[in-house]
């Protein structure tokens, strides 16, 4: 009887209890908890990772992957040279006609030639042996090398073109010391304009042509055309890296039997850049590499 008492006063505390609003506030905010306290825990972000290519370095197979694998065009015949670069780059006009243009004519010196070995014995050597009747020089600058190859190959009785490559912008900081003297108009350096001025203070119009642009779209744009050289000198952007696609952009327009070379072999700069990006394309091509002077010269055949 005392049992049954305490039961029904249980049953009516409880129905009191869960009959009124707050009792419906405190089982939902309990429940919450209990469901937040029991969920497991928020995954944490994945930590940072980082994928690694093993390759093994210089790998001849991993590093030939990186050249480019467009066609160059059949070579032109070299007669057709000089007509075609006119027509392509210069809308078949001559970069010589009226010049110098009025505004450059009082910025320009009669001549201003300088170089860096660009009168070694390795351009008469190879001049004599290779008898080209195109040359491509890839890093021109004033033209000393140029000019001074434009000289053996008229000395030889040849009738050669030489197409100078370069963007003739120098490199940022060139006019600091020794090329103070080479002016500039609105951010424009006048190194192409006073190329040109060299090669016509040397008579040299009709051997020396300008190609002004990058080495990387000028050398592809060539081999597009058939432009191919039977001598190509290496000599612009020093560091590894430029040496390296410049090298390989200008074997693919040497023609066969033809001879490649370059300066600065042996200079410690850029942690001799020309010179490891060389033997790395000889190592992978199967080519010697000779020297003469500080010059590197590799033969096609
Ligand atoms: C060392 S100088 C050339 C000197 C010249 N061969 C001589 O002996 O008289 C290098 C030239 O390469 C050019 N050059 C460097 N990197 C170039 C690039 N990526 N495209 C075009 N020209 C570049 C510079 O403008 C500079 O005139």
């Amino acid at each position: 009887m005392k049992e049954e008492c305490h039961h029904q006063q249980r049953r009516l505390l409880m129905n009191k209890l869960f009959n009124t609003p707050a009792a419906y506030v405190i089982l939902f905010l309990l429940s919450y908890t209990l469901g937040y306290l029991s969920a497991p825990s928020t995954p944490s972000p994945p930590s940072r990772t980082i994928t690694v290519f093993h390759q093994s370095p210089n790998s001849p197979q991993e590093l030939s992957n990186f050249r480019v694998t467009s066609r160059c065009a059949d070579p032109l015949p070299s007669r057709l040279v000089r007509e075609t670069v006119l027509g392509r780059i210069f809308n078949g006009t001559s970069p010589y006609d009226d010049f110098p243009p009025p505004y450059v004519g009082d910025l320009l010196r009669n001549n201003r030639i300088k170089g860096w070995g660009s009168y070694g014995a390795v351009f008469e050597h190879l001049i004599q042996e290779v008898k080209p009747r195109i040359i491509i020089e890839v890093g021109t600058f004033l033209g000393a090398s140029a000019l001074h190859m434009a000289e053996l190959t008229r000395k030889v009785g040849l009738e050669t073109q030489i197409l100078c490559v370069d963007d003739f912008r120098g490199w940022p900081g060139f006019r600091d010391r020794l090329f103070k003297d080479i002016k500039m108009v609105n951010g424009d350096v006048l190194l192409l304009y006073q190329f040109l001025q060299n090669v016509i203070h040397k008579n040299a119009t009709d051997t020396v042509l300008p190609v002004p642009f990058s080495t990387g779209s000028a050398l592809e744009k060539l081999c597009e055309w058939g432009v191919f050289g039977d001598l190509i000198e290496v000599d612009a952007g020093h560091d590894f890296n430029s040496a390296w696609a410049d090298i390989n952009r200008a074997h693919r327009i040497l023609r066969p039997g033809g001879v490649m070379f370059g300066h600065d072999y042996f200079t410690a700069a850029d942690n001799r850049g020309v010179r490891r990006a060389v033997n790395l394309f000889a190592r992978i091509n199967g080519f010697g590499i000779e020297t003469d002077g500080q010059h590197w010269v590799i033969r096609s055949s």
